[in-house]
């Protein structure tokens, strides 16, 4: 990566705590030592099914919860670092979208208002003249009319909704936004509009995205890099097409083959495979029980991220797996 990371994840780990009813102490690890960083401009996709801690890292990367370790370097300043103050300040850079697109705006509450609300949060009270000509220009820039600021939220479809809370996430022209399953919850046609419009909103004015969603087409479709989390742990990265058309780790593999025309965009939105069961602590390798592929030294050691030796099908690309130089062999086009 040739620019500095805008954001920057280092061994982050995040445990919850929860007393059994009998007293007993049960630790589930959300996020397990996890180090991955997003280049400026750039969409980066995470996926990975149901449970694997995709929502954590998104609530720990907006500063809405706290590691149990590690850190979160933002522009350059580590976030849990960070004065009050500092964070408050630092927030309007960065901004969510997340999946309801119903459950997300206030209904009593007008469009221009909803939009506007950051700029009230974080920028003091602007003047109305300002925040009127501001939020007319998001929601143009969303593709909606700045008429629609007088309109409430029931006056709108699911799609039109997303734009709305996309140009709610905009109005601080912030460097990231994370969306989480951002267009899951949208028709086809509509997931299609709204990735559209992020491209856009990266091309013209270099948003940065960290786009989590279960479904991999959706990824193929949008991302310039994607991380695979399993059990909260990055499993693989790379630039996303190259991950999907060849996967490395035998999780991702299983993934691609569970959704087998990753390219074809427009699948219904379904999870590619079953739950997880809770995550044990062992060392080792957390996808062991599951991989076709696991031998004696995946029980015994836990595998980092590493590069592998190779052509340039492996360039950029990271896989944290003992037997990932087998799987690149019998995973030649041939
Ligand atoms: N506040 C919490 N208290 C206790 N456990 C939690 C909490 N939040 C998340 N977890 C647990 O952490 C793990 C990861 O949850 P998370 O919501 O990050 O998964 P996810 O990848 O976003 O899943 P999904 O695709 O279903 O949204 C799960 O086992 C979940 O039960
Ligand atoms: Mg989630």
């Amino acid at each position: 990566m040739s620019r500095a990371p805008l954001l920057d994840i280092r061994r982050l780990s995040r445990d919850y705590a929860s007393g059994g009813l009998l007293g007993g102490k049960h630790v589930t690890r959300a996020l397990d030592d996890l180090s991955m960083s997003v280049a400026p401009g750039t969409i980066h996709g995470i996926v990975g099914e149901s449970g694997c801690g995709k929502s954590t890292l998104a609530r720990l990367v907006m500063a809405l919860d706290r590691p149990t370790s590690g850190s979160v370097h933002f522009g350059g300043e580590d976030l849990f670092r960070l004065s009050a103050r500092d964070l408050k300040r630092k927030r309007r850079d960065f901004q969510m979208v997340f999946q309801d697109p119903f459950g997300s705006l206030d209904p009593r509450q007008t469009v221009g208002r909803i939009v506007a609300e950051p700029l009230h949060v974080l920028e003091g009270k602007p003047g109305k003249a300002e925040r009127r000509d501001r939020v007319a220009a998001m929601l143009e820039a969303v593709g909606l009319a700045p008429d629609h600021a007088a309109r409430y939220p029931h006056a709108f479809s699911g799609g039109q909704r997303q734009r709305i809370a996309i140009a709610r996430a905009l109005i601080t022209e912030p460097k990231l936004v994370v969306a989480d399953e951002a267009v899951s919850a949208l028709d086809l046609s509509v997931q299609a509009q709204v990735l559209n419009l992020l491209m856009d909103l990266r091309d013209r004015r270099g948003v940065t995205f960290l786009f989590i969603t279960h479904n991999l087409a959706v990824v193929d479709a949008v991302a310039d890099r994607v991380g695979v989390m399993y059990r909260g742990r990055l499993v693989e990265s790379g630039p996303a097409q190259a991950v999907f058309a060849r996967p490395l780790h035998p999780y991702t593999r299983l993934l691609a083959d569970a959704e087998p025309d990753v390219t074809r965009f427009g699948r219904p939105d379904r999870p590619p495979v079953a739950v997880a069961e809770p995550i044990d602590f062992g060392v080792g390798c957390s996808f062991r029980n599951r991989c076709p592929l696991a031998v004696a030294r995946c029980t015994a050691e836990r595998p980092e991220l590493r590069e592998l030796e190779g052509g340039p099908e492996v360039r950029e690309r990271l896989t944290a797996c003992h037997r990932a130089e087998g799987l690149l062999e019998t995973n030649t086009p041939g």
